[in-house]
């Protein structure tokens, strides 16, 4: 295990997702599906949603106070704010600076990060080298989407899959270095396959309005069946190569904390690493997948089912449209 004396970790967590439910039945009546195939093939039972006027900013607010709030970190503290979302509010200005503004994070720069589903590892890995640099610096990290605004309700494939939420921690430097805080992180990213997983209109390429592109494309495609084997082959090779270099086995695990966008997906890596139902948590049943907030959601979750305690080993891993992925091992 590498471990520098300076290591990062999370001093509160925060989350907060819309009142509004979808069921699967509520979509029986918008597409031809059922409440058994959801089930079956994705674990997913509802999903929050935005109502119509909402955004998901004021989410990602809310997260963020309640992290700060346990931290014991005022906003003034926060040096730096990054926010992994691919549906923020807005093009201009980026979800970051509506946070920044919203929480009064007067001494704190802001940016978005664009990474998908593997958004919030590669946030945490980004706060990570910051605060070996600057060991006193306070970094805020959001998790937000709103999935239900890119999301097609008319194509059964992708609309029983997403939902909507924020979650939010507050990171700085451990103050018990040998028993807390990250240990080591893997980022990938597999460009060749990109057609496989896409939300084409409204870039740089089709502009918003552009009458080249179907009206489809202003949606999330995907291609569930290849991007699940694909998943499935990312998130057993991070969690395996991760464990190995740092001289630890699925024995060491505490709590595996993958990104939830199947059941399935999660059950495959469970059994892949030999791990006992009770080392996984999963709370996909309720949200769906909500893309870049789905770990700290999971985190957030398990903390409150007494599921994570102080210095417990835990593995993230994720992956997403790009293909991006990622994994991380921390001391919570
Ligand atoms: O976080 C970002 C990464 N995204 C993911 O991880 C998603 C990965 N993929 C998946 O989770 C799965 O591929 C899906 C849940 C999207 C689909 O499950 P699947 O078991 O791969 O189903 P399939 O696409 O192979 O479709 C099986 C059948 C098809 O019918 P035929 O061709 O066998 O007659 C589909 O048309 O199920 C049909 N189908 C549905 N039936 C009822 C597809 N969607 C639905 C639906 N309800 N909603």
């Amino acid at each position: 295990m590498k471990l520098n004396s300076i290591r990062s970790a999370i001093l509160g967590i925060g989350m907060a997702v819309p009142s509004k439910i979808l069921t699967n039945f509520d979509l029986e009546k918008m597409v031809e599906t059922s409440d058994e195939w959801i089930i079956e093939r994705t674990g997913i039972k509802e999903r929050r949603i935005l109502e119509d006027g909402e955004n998901i900013s004021k989410y990602a607010i809310e997260a963020s106070l309640e992290a700060l709030e346990k931290a014991k970190v005022s906003p003034k503290e926060i040096n730096l704010i990054i926010c992994a979302t691919l549906t923020p509010d807005y093009l201009i200005p980026s979800l970051s600076v509506l946070v920044q503004n919203g929480i009064k994070a007067i001494n704190a720069g802001a940016f978005d990060l664009s990474a998908t589903c593997s958004g919030f590892i590669y946030a945490l890995a980004m706060a990570d080298q910051f605060i070996k640099n600057n060991p006193n610096w306070k970094i805020l990290i959001v998790g937000a989407e709103a999935l239900s605004r890119k999301t097609n309700w008319k194509d059964r494939t992708t609309c029983i899959l997403f939902g909507d939420g924020a979650g939010a921690v507050v990171m700085g430097k451990s103050s018990e270095p040998e028993k807390r805080g990250i240990i080591d992180f893997i980022l990938g990213a597999d460009g060749s396959q990109w057609q496989l997983l896409t939300l084409k209109g409204g870039g740089s390429c089709y502009p918003p309005f552009d009458k080249r592109l179907p009206e489809d494309e202003y949606y999330i495609k995907m291609q569930g069946r290849e991007v699940f084997k694909a998943a499935t082959k990312m998130v057993e090779k991070t969690s395996l190569e991760l464990l190995k270099r740092n001289n630890l086995t699925t024995k060491d695990i505490k709590l595996l904390v993958p990104h939830q966008a199947n059941l399935r997906i999660i059950e495959y890596l469970r059994e892949r690493l030999n791990l006992p139902k009770d080392k996984v948590y999963v709370n996909i049943h309720k949200y769906g997948n909500t893309s870049a907030a789905s770990i700290p959601l999971a985190l957030y979750e398990a903390e409150k089912d007494g599921k994570l305690k102080a210095g417990d080993l835990i593995l993230l891993v994720a992956f997403g449209g790009g293909f991006t992925f990622g994994g991380a091992l921390l001391h919570w």
